[in-house]
């Protein structure tokens, strides 16, 4: 697709069109467990209208930058566009109907509300939670149907214009290993979920291999559905633990990781960079995107002290006071940048060569 004006005009339409309705879902769905399951209701903080002033200003600058990489060519106009339009729609009155189970976990401070079939010794004990109150966790088809939409309400449509936000920082690394044919650069994207980071990198780098893990077998098999229908290239999916990686060390160029260490206490967040470091060749490129953080963002913390009220987060606080940077340091990453977007920070860093040194 070309990016003409009237194209830039459809792609406003559509984010401020997703804007007003996962702000209408929510506020409908707030008033229904007011009503349904008072008790439920979570006590959160008002949001100043300076506050709101600014998520508008942020939201419409993610926007602008989304537009402006697709324009740039980092990716193409098209996948701004693109989402499984028609497969939402038709889930989205199962988002509804899973709501008063949402609301009895919370009520009952339930959060170990796991399918009966869990092999608990499958999993590091924190992963076993109904994160963000979701139903059966991360462990059930069920589950991994309605994340992907779910995700999409929670951040008002901005979810995958967030997860791209990888993608530049991680093309621009990519150049170190030009004189390679793109075909033979691997590329692993840890905690893959339901792979919609993966579909956005296959938009942009569509002859690189592309491995995505996780933890959940459900979600892996979401994923495989989204990725491996059509005719593009395959996405290798493997479920692990992103402490401990079945790859070989030093054997990919690039590894992103999106929305997974404000689920991880602080070990595991080391752990994982640590296991990243291990996996990348020497020259090799990390880029993580996760929640913005006190440091960077403190003029948003009214927000993200009512995430953390709202849903079950068990990590959040301490992942928002966490210094990402000296985790990184700390594994030998060196090179380290970082940005915010919106609600994400996106963090880029390299393996030093031996020639670094
Ligand atoms: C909030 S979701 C993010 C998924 C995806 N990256 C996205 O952008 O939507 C967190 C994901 O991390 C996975 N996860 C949590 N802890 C993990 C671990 N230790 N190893 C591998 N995957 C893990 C969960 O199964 C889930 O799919």
């Amino acid at each position: 697709m070309a990016s003409t004006p009237l194209s830039k005009f459809a792609y406003q339409t559509l984010q401020q069109g997703k804007s007003i309705a996962g702000l209408a879902h929510k506020e409908l769905s707030t008033k229904l467990m007011e009503l349904m399951a008072p008790d439920a209701v979570p006590k959160t903080e008002a949001i100043p209208a300076e506050l709101l002033n600014e998520l508008r200003s942020s939201m419409s600058a993610l926007s602008e930058c989304d537009w402006e990489d697709a324009e740039r060519g980092i990716y193409p106009t098209e996948l701004l566009f693109d989402a499984p339009w028609l497969d939402w729609a038709s889930r989205y009155p199962q988002v509804w109907f899973d709501l008063p189970s949402t609301w009895s976990r919370r009520q009952q401070r339930n959060v170990r509300d796991l399918p009966d079939d869990t092999e608990p010794s499958l999993y590091p004990e924190y992963y076993l939670q109904n994160f963000h109150h979701q139903t059966d966790g991360y462990l059930s088809d069920h589950s991994a149907e309605l994340y992907d939409l779910q995700v999409e309400i929670l951040f008002n449509g901005t979810a995958d214009a967030m997860r791209r936000r990888v993608i530049a920082p991680l093309k621009r690394a990519l150049r170190h290993f030009s004189d390679r044919a793109p075909s033979s650069l691997r590329i692993l994207d840890i905690a893959t979920g339901t792979g919609r980071t993966l579909h956005q990198i296959r938009g942009a780098l569509p002859h690189a291999e592309l491995t995505g893990t996780d933890l959940s077998e459900a979600y892996l098999r979401q994923a495989n559905r989204w990725l491996n229908a059509g005719k593009q290239r395959l996405v290798q999916l493997v479920r692990a633990n992103a402490e401990q990686l079945p790859l070989a060390s030093n054997s990919l160029q690039g590894a992103t990781c999106v929305f997974l260490f404000h689920e991880l206490p602080g070990e595991a967040r080391q752990n994982v960079i640590n296991e990243a470091w291990r996996v990348l060749e020497p020259g090799g490129v990390l880029v993580i995107a996760d929640s913005v953080q006190l440091a960077d963002s403190p003029q948003f913390s009214t927000a993200m002290e009512n995430f953390r009220r709202v849903f079950h987060e068990p990590y959040y606080r301490d992942y928002i006071a966490d210094d990402i940077d000296t985790r990184l340091k700390d594994a030998g990453f060196i090179g380290i940048t970082a940005e915010s977007h919106f609600m994400t920070r996106v963090w880029s860093a390299r393996k030093p060569e031996p020639t670094d040194a």
